[in-house]
């Protein structure tokens, strides 16, 4: 694959998203314009409402733009697929089922069925188990496999649905402030075991947020959004801070703080937020 390709494995091109509501049409996003390369980590952060589910909703296909276009690999994205999985802050987790199961579900779904179109058999459930086996192994929650959601804590629901995202061994790996919901400790935690498993996956992640700190620690790249209502992207960030990142070291960088702080800027000075009557 070229450069040139592999540079633009997602490809946002002039992409506006306007929802029909009772008082009218509302312009949520305008003319947004993105390329992610394969294997990049890209977080997305803005103001409350300002539209990152917007977009983040398109390039999982949930929705699909008023104008412009998604591409993953040179191919429109016209729905949701299994390349690309999304995890959302509230782990979505079926209550009546054991870990294991929530997991064996979507791997079924995803492997047990065969692929008719790429010529792929559908897997034995020795191989299905297998991979779900593993799935909860990456996440460190073996031990937890026969548990409902109801009896683990927040930060084991979402290591679930982390680990439910990747046993589909998706080619992009979307998050929507998967981390919003835990406490402080939980939260970092949960950020060194993604940067461990990113590490080893190469996944192409794309990941909501709007916490500074976790943007810097995990991006090659975070792109800005201004505030709504017609938001778009303000600004891209390139960290250029080498791995593995540890948060202890990264503390005392200078250059941590400098990309900290160009966001911080632009987030409180440059998009003041406005309370919406709305
Ligand atoms: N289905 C919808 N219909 C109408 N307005 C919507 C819809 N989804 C989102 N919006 C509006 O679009 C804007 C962006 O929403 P959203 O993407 O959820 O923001 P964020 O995730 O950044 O907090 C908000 O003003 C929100 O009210
Ligand atoms: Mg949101």
């Amino acid at each position: 694959m070229s450069d040139n390709l592999t540079s633009k494995y997602i490809e946002i091109q002039g992409v506006e998203q306007t929802f029909k509501t009772k008082n009218g049409p509302f312009c949520a996003l305008q003319n947004v314009n993105l390329n992610v390369a394969k294997g990049e980590f890209v977080t997305l952060i803005g103001h409350s409402g300002c539209g990152k589910s917007t977009l983040l909703n398109l390039i999982a296909g949930l929705t699909t733009p008023t104008q412009g276009a998604l591409l993953l690999n040179n191919r429109e994205i016209a729905g949701p697929g299994p390349e690309r999985a999304v995890v959302f802050q509230n782990h979505s987790l079926l209550p009546w089922l054991t870990c294991y199961e929530n997991i064996y579900l979507g791997v079924e779904r995803v492997f047990g069925a065969g692929d008719k179109n790429a010529g792929a058999p559908s897997e034995s459930k020795i191989k299905l188990k297998e991979r779900t086996d593993a799935a909860l192994a990456l996440v460190g929650l073996s031990a937890a496999a026969s548990k409902r959601p109801g009896e683990i804590s927040g930060g084991m629901k979402q290591r679930v649905g982390i680990a439910r995202a990747l046993a589909m061994e998706p080619k992009v790996l979307l998050m929507d402030e998967p981390f919003g919901a835990l406490d402080a400790l939980t939260r970092a935690k949960l950020q060194d075991e993604l940067l461990s498993i990113v590490a080893l996956t190469h996944s192409t992640v794309v990941m909501v947020t709007h916490d500074v700190d976790e943007a810097v620690l995990l991006s090659d790249k975070i792109v800005m959004l201004t505030n709504g209502p017609a938001a778009t992207i303000g600004d891209i960030l390139t960290v250029d801070l080498p791995r593995p990142r540890d948060r202890i070291a990264l503390a005392k960088n200078a250059q941590y703080a400098n990309y900290r702080q160009a966001v911080i800027d632009f987030l409180y000075t440059r998009q003041k937020h406005v309370e919406k009557a709305a």
